[in-house]
């Protein structure tokens, strides 16, 4: 079960790959950009630190920390899908950035006696893993002893809230019927269904502080629709 959920997500993520960044800012009208800088100004990177970007994707996160944290610290983007993180790497390569390294693992398999990061960012990875209790387990454990994390996400709002019939609709009348064209529609459903069994704001921050982080905050942004998690050690 476990490692048919891993390979459902790598072959989604594999499969959606080449059209990924144009059909993300496609449908958040570019405003996935706003939210990315949004999570990045809350956890506040400086220069000389060590973060990583779990689940990275083609990378947004770890441009975005990159520009904070040089000329001395570092950047990991890591994740588990071959191309879309060769998408990255082409991305680096075409700006001419050859400090951000990109790593090709599952999360989960990261040896934690290896990582001590200052910071750890994810955006839209929580929702996809396996378990999200295991998910913030990892990250306090990669962390070092006063470091900090941020989570971006779909908001999973109350059930028939205006927020949750505005993703609804918003879900299976505008992004599912697009991706139709791009014959991506059984992987953009699968939107839907993985927002309904990621926990809820309040129910994050009690699994974040059950894990052990002592600082937990929930903030919602752009009419409820997404959710903004930030733990601190
Ligand atoms: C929705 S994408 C988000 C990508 C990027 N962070 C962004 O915001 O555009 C989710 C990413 O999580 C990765 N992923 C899911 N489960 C993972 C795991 N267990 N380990 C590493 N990467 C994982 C997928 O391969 C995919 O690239």
């Amino acid at each position: 079960m476990r490692h048919k959920k891993i390979n459902e997500v790598k072959t989604i993520f594999n499969n959606i790959s080449c059209s990924y960044d144009f059909l993300n800012s496609l449908f958040s009208l570019g405003l996935h950009r706003f939210w990315k800088n949004k999570l990045v100004y809350l956890l506040k990177p400086i220069d000389g630190e060590d973060w990583a970007d779990l689940c990275c994707g083609t990378g947004d996160l770890s441009f975005l920390i990159f520009k904070k944290v040089s000329p001395n610290g570092t950047v990991t983007g890591i994740d588990s899908a071959k191309e879309i993180l060769n998408i990255a790497r082409k991305r680096s390569k075409l700006i001419g950035n050859k400090y951000i390294s990109w790593e090709m693992q599952d999360i989960f398999e990261i040896d934690e006696n290896l990582k001590n990061y200052d910071g750890i960012c994810m955006s839209y990875g929580l929702r996809n893993l396996m378990n999200v209790e295991e998910g913030l387990k990892k990250v306090f454990n990669l962390l070092n002893n006063s470091g900090r994390a941020g989570f971006l996400d779909f908001n999973h709002s109350k059930l028939n809230s205006l927020a949750d019939l505005f993703q609804k609709i918003y879900l299976r009348s505008i992004v599912v019927p697009i991706s139709k064209f791009f014959q991506l529609s059984k992987e953009y459903s699968y939107i839907e269904k993985s927002i309904k069994s990621f926990p809820e704001g309040n129910k994050l921050m009690l699994i974040a502080k059950k894990v052990g982080f002592k600082r937990v905050e929930y903030r919602t942004i752009f009419f409820n629709q997404m959710g903004i998690l930030i733990v601190e050690k």
